[in-house]
């Protein structure tokens, strides 16, 4: 079978998506595949209907691979395609419609508003401390926390990298801890704790450098919560839509004085896919090597 491994693109992401693909197109050779891979660029459609893959493993992240643009075309190509569609990608990618559209299937997600750069640098948009984010940005990429004491307008604000785009969520900030639980298929993985060592929070320098951070798996929280992420998982990637490999973000404040608040960040439907990401991770805790993940992602692609 031949795969085009769909990497790199033109989002903020590229970095990271070639690692992603980098890792499946070795994987998907060692397994006997025939591989291309496709570097995303304006010339894709001519790219792929000259190569006729039977199927292609999207390992795109960001506007562009992860918003149901590329997915549209693969549909219009008729070539099949890994992870999620057009209408779940579309949906996840934007963060505040995602909110919505979770909240109604009685997922909980951090209250909070979209407002554009100008409100949010005039005044505080919500009490501290808050969150600002793009609402259509991965890997943190944009992501600002307003924290209690802050001036009016913050000063870091108006100092912020405002290339995202215009509109900013502002979510309530939700402290305590950092879990993630990826779903294959009809099943949640193993639960994730990150614990950041390089900064406060998780953010990209803690992502991605080396040392950055330590994956905990599974992780040590109570049984019924540890259950309850997975079953919020599942539900989240059902109310998206979702197909194949998603993760869902969560954030759950068990600190004595906290208000053991278990919420959902986001739904991933491209999430890292290196060797050492979090969803090969669940997946290997599961007894699946890296290889047998990309391959029933293959197996599991449709258009
Ligand atoms: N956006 C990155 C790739 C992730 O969610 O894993
Ligand atoms: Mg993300």
């Amino acid at each position: 079978q031949h795969v085009a491994v769909l990497m790199g693109g033109l989002s903020s992401e590229r970095s990271v998506s070639l690692r992603s693909g980098e890792a499946c197109a070795k994987a998907l050779e060692d397994e006997g595949f025939v591989v291309s891979r496709v570097d995303v660029g304006r010339d894709v459609a001519a790219v792929l209907t000259a190569l006729k893959p039977d199927v292609a493993l999207n390992a795109l992240h960001g506007p562009g691979g992860e918003d149901g643009c590329i997915q549209g075309l693969l549909e219009v190509l008729r070539i099949p395609y890994t992870h999620s569609g057009v209408l779940a990608s579309a949906l996840a990618s934007n963060k505040e419609k995602a909110k919505c559209v979770m909240a109604a299937a009685g997922v909980p997600v951090p209250g909070g508003k979209t407002v554009s750069r100008f409100e949010a640098a005039r005044a505080h948009v919500l009490a501290p401390p808050y969150v600002l984010k793009p609402v259509s940005e991965g890997s943190s990429y944009g992501v600002f926390i307003v924290k209690e004491g802050c001036s009016h307008p913050p000063q870091e604000l108006l100092r912020a990298d405002w290339s995202h785009g215009d509109l900013m969520l502002a979510e309530n900030f939700v402290a305590g801890r950092e879990l993630t639980c990826a779903v294959m298929g009809e099943t949640a993985l193993g639960v994730t704790e990150i614990k950041s060592l390089s900064s406060e929070w998780y953010d990209f320098e803690s992502k991605y450098a080396p040392g950055g951070s330590v994956h905990e798996l599974p992780a040590k929280i109570k049984e019924n919560i540890y259950l309850k992420i997975q079953e919020l998982a599942l539900k989240a990637h059902k109310a998206l839509g979702c197909r194949g490999v998603s993760r869902t973000d969560f954030r759950y404040d068990d600190r004595p004085e906290g208000t053991g608040e278990l919420v959902v960040l986001e739904v991933n439907t491209q999430p890292g896919m290196t060797e050492t990401s979090l969803a090969p991770e669940m997946a290997a805790h599961a007894g699946m090597t890296f290889g047998e993940l990309v391959k029933w992602m293959v197996r599991d692609a449709s258009c």
